[in-house]
């Protein structure tokens, strides 16, 4: 069996074209291993989605290479990449789901694409229990479930086709705080039960550092620290993950958070 890791890139960057051309990926490079959690930090506009969109094929790279178990990504369309072992979650779960075919309907999607690759697979009803939600759900819509409910059966969605990446795009981000870290840690069991990596994004160092096994922190198109998430805490290395660990506040809601850094300090990061 080959130990590649389960995603890799190397050197890829993004630009977007236009009269002032955005370049949004700078020669970024990163692993992401079997069973592995890898979280991907950085303020909004950094470039953390257009990474995300580049790894699963579906933003044109401007040059580098993804490899995804160690055979180049194809630039494939979102309908016939669900066989390809790799999914996705996005932010806001109506993205994934369709608001008029019941729920069960749905995961059963997932259970396919798992068959199709020869894996076999749990009913839908069992998912929606191993995410949190009645068997019975299975006959309802949408519409019918919380914001959390429903990014829960996305996730159940996902993870039924058995994936072997599943990159989630911000996929706490806009639920309660207060479920914030279940789901999170749901996402982390579930795929490390796969075997599959995960990529988690988010502009939150504070939600990832609880689950996620190493830490890459992204500042303006660069990867500018990675390592352990444990040692990244400990001793961060870059001052821009120094100036994100003091914004986070503290956890007797004392809060230090610091004025945003000057666009001084900002250049001298880069
Ligand atoms: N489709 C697009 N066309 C043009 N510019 C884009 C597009 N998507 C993102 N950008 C720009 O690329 C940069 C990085 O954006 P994005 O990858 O969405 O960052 P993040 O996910 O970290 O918020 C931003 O300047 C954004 O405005
Ligand atoms: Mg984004």
């Amino acid at each position: 069996m080959s130990e590649s890791p389960v995603l890799e890139s190397r050197d890829v960057t993004v630009s977007y074209g236009g009269r002032r051309p955005v370049h949004a990926v700078r020669g970024v490079s990163i692993r992401v291993e079997r069973g592995e959690t890898v979280a991907l930090v950085g303020e909004s506009g950094c470039g953390k989605s257009s990474l995300a969109r580049a790894v699963v094929g579906m933003e044109r790279i401007g040059s580098g290479t993804v490899l995804f178990d160690g055979e180049p990504v194809p630039p494939l369309g979102l309908r016939t990449r669900k066989n390809t072992g790799i999914q996705m979650v996005f932010q806001d779960p109506n993205t994934s789901l369709n608001p008029r075919r019941r729920v069960g309907d749905q995961i059963e999607d997932g259970i396919a694409a798992a068959t199709a690759r020869g894996l076999a697979g749990s009913s839908a009803g069992d998912w929606l229990e191993r995410v949190g939600l009645p068997a019975a759900s299975v006959s309802r819509y949408p519409h019918e479930f919380s914001g959390g409910q429903k990014q829960r059966i996305a996730i159940a969605r996902a993870i039924a086709a058995r994936p072997r990446l599943l990159v989630a795009d911000e996929p706490i981000s806009a639920l309660d705080a207060s479920t914030q870290s279940s789901v999170a840690a749901l996402m982390k069991d579930l795929t490390r039960e796969l075997g599959a990596g995960m990529l988690f994004i988010s502009h939150d160092l504070a939600v990832v550092r609880r689950f996620a096994d190493r830490t890459l922190v992204m500042l303006a198109g660069e990867i500018v620290e990675s390592g352990e998430t444990a040692r990244l805490w400990a001793e961060p290395q870059h001052p821009y993950t120094r100036a994100l660990l003091a914004a986070i506040p503290e956890p007797d809601g004392s809060g230090r958070i610091p004025a945003s850094p000057s666009a001084e300090e900002r250049r001298s990061w880069l």
